[in-house]
């Protein structure tokens, strides 16, 4: 398949400005991911981060943190966990509220989900604020898991996110800006 570099991958983010509110610069994977051979760069370099650090479940934040999210348990031979919007999930849950760089939301994943034996990779596309990943973190925290990494396809430097949580947690993002 066509060989491309992380320079490329980069220039196949869109951004959208005034999106989905005036002021903010929204940076569009889908223009990325629709590309097969960005699709397969970003799977291969996350593969090869974390293929021997023992991950039992991928954590996908919805909505579009379950696009890679997915790929990434098949590739790694890992279970896939949602954590949800609210009122999504069928059966019973715990739930964490949180800012977002546009707003206030909360999340929330099945109490049965996972174990003191997982290790645990919580991926979303993307970093900003990091009210989302923190409210993930501390929902997986709660079971006692083994170990928890996080990841993201794209991080907002300027936003300061990574302060957040990288104390606690090996974060790995394969693009900033
Ligand atoms: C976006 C993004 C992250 C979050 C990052 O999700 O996918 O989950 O915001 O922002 P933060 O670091 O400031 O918390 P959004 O809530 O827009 O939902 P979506 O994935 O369903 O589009
Ligand atoms: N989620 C929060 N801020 C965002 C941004 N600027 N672009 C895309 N997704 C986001």
């Amino acid at each position: 398949s066509k060989q491309i570099s992380i320079d490329e991958v980069k220039a196949s983010i869109r951004d959208v400005v005034d999106f989905p509110k005036e002021g903010i610069v929204f940076k569009d994977i889908t223009t990325a991911i629709k590309d097969p051979a960005v699709l397969v760069y970003c799977v291969d370099e996350l593969y090869e981060y974390y293929k021997d650090k023992g991950i039992t479940k991928v954590i996908g934040i919805e909505s579009r943190g379950f696009i890679l999210g997915s790929v990434l348990a098949y590739r790694l031979n890992a279970g896939f966990v949602p954590v949800r919007k609210p009122g999504k999930l069928p059966a019973e849950t715990i739930q964490e509220s949180y800012d977002l760089e546009y707003g206030t939301d909360t999340i929330e994943i099945h109490k049965d989900a996972l174990n003191k034996e997982d290790v645990v990779l919580i991926h979303d596309d993307l970093l900003a604020t990091g009210g989302t990943v923190c409210a993930a973190t501390s929902l997986v925290d709660k079971f006692g898991v083994k170990k928890s990494y996080v990841n993201f396809m794209v991080e907002l430097d300027f936003l300061k996110g990574r302060e957040r949580i990288e104390d606690k947690y090996d974060v790995y993002s394969l693009l900033r800006f």
